[in-house]
C-alpha cells in the first residue's frame, strides 16, 4: 500500500524515567527537529503532566521494515518525500507522579488493542552523570524495576486473559548526558542498574517470604523480576526468556556546540527506527 503524506503517525513510544533525566529536553529537541519553523523554548522544568507529540523520523534513519536502505536506494528518496512519523509521550518522572502517570500510562498503552494508543517501544531515560550518587541510583533502579515488572506480567499473560499474545515491547535505556565528563559509559550504566535491581529483587522476595509466614492476610502474589524466583543474579538478559529485549545506549540531548544539533540523540532515533 502507499503511505500518503497526510497519513497520521501509527506508532506510539512512551518515554519514562526519573525526574531530571532529560525527557522533556529530548521531547523538545525532537519537536524542534521535526518542525524547525516552530522553535520552542529550550528551557525545561519539572513536568507535572504527560504530553504527546508527533515526531518525524529523519529520512536517513533506517526503519526495521527497511533495514538495508542505502543512500542510493530509491526508498530513501521515498522516505524523504513521505517521512515516517511517530508519536512520543513524555511523562513526569517525579516519584509521587509515577504510579498515576508513567506506570498508569504504560499499563493502559500496553494493554490497548487500539492502534492509535498501542505502544511500539518504551524509552527509559536516565541521567548517566547522576548514577554515581547512591540515592539517585536507587531511585532510578526502583522505577525501572517497577516498569520492567509491568512488562513481565504482560509478557507472561498474567492479570489479563488474552489468548493471542501481543508482540513484546522492546525497551531502550537511553543513557543521557554523555556530554558531561562525570557521565558513566553505557556498559557501566547497565551494570549499575542491574546490580541495584538485583538488590531490590532480593529484598522484595525476602519480604514476601517473611509475609508468607504470617496468618491469614495473604499478600497479593507478586512475582520476582526475571521470573527465576530470585535464584540467579539479575541481568537484563534474563528478561529475554520472556521476550523482553533491553538495550542500553548512551547519548546526549545537549551536545557539544560544534556538533550538528541533535546528533547526540541519533542512536536513540536509530533504535526507534528499528521498531518501526
Ligand atoms: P521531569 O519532568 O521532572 O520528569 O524531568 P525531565 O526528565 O523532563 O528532565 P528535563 O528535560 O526537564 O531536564 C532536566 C535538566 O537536565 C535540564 O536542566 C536540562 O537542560 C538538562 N539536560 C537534559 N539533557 C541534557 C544533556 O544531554 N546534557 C546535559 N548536560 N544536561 C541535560
Ligand atoms: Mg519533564
Amino acid at each position: 500500500f502507499f503511505r500518503s503524506v497526510a497519513s497520521p503517525p501509527s506508532s506510539n513510544f512512551l518515554l519514562l524515567g526519573p525526574s531530571g533525566a532529560g525527557k522533556t529536553a529530548f521531547t523538545t529537541l525532537l519537536e524542534a527537529k521535526s518542525s524547525p519553523a516552530s522553535k520552542k523554548s529550550q528551557t525545561t522544568h519539572t513536568s507535572q503532566t504527560s504530553t504527546l507529540i508527533t515526531v518525524t523520523l529523519p529520512p536517513s534513519v533506517p526503519t526495521g521494515s527497511n533495514k538495508y536502505r542505502s543512500i542510493n536506494d530509491p526508498s530513501l528518496k521515498e522516505a524523504t518525500r513521505n517521512p515516517i512519523r511517530y508519536r512520543l509521550k513524555d511523562t513526569p518522572g517525579h516519584g509521587k507522579l509515577r504510579q498515576t502517570q508513567g506506570i498508569a500510562e504504560l499499563v493502559s498503552m500496553s494493554s490497548s488493542k487500539d492502534l492509535k494508543t498501542k505502544i511500539r517501544g518504551l524509552l527509559f531515560m536516565v541521567d548517566t552523570a547522576a548514577l554515581v550518587d547512591e540515592a539517585t541510583l536507587r531511585d532510578t533502579a526502583s522505577y525501572l524495576h517497577d516498569v520492567l515488572l509491568v512488562l513481565q506480567q504482560r509478557a507472561l499473560g498474567k492479570g489479563k486473559s488474552s489468548t493471542k499474545r501481543d508482540a513484546e515491547i522492546p525497551v531502550l535505556i537511553a543513557g543521557n548526558k554523555q556530554d558531561l565528563f562525570t557521565a558513566l559509559p553505557a556498559g557501566s550504566v547497565r551494570e549499575k542498574l542491574e546490580g541495584e535491581i538485583e538488590r531490590i529483587r532480593k529484598s522484595k522476595s525476602k519480604g514476601l517470604m517473611d509475609a508468607g509466614g504470617g496468618a491469614g492476610e495473604e499478600e497479593e502474589e507478586e512475582e520476582v523480576l526475571g521470573d527465576d524466583d530470585g535464584k540467579g543474579i539479575f541481568s537484563f538478559k534474563l528478561l529475554e526468556q520472556v521476550g523482553i529485549k533491553v538495550d542500553v545506549v548512551g547519548g546526549a540531548v545537549k551536545g557539544d556546540a560544534e556538533e550538528e544539533i541533535g546528533s547526540g540523540v541519533r542512536r536513540w532515533e536509530e533504535w526507534i527506527g528499528m521498531c518501526l
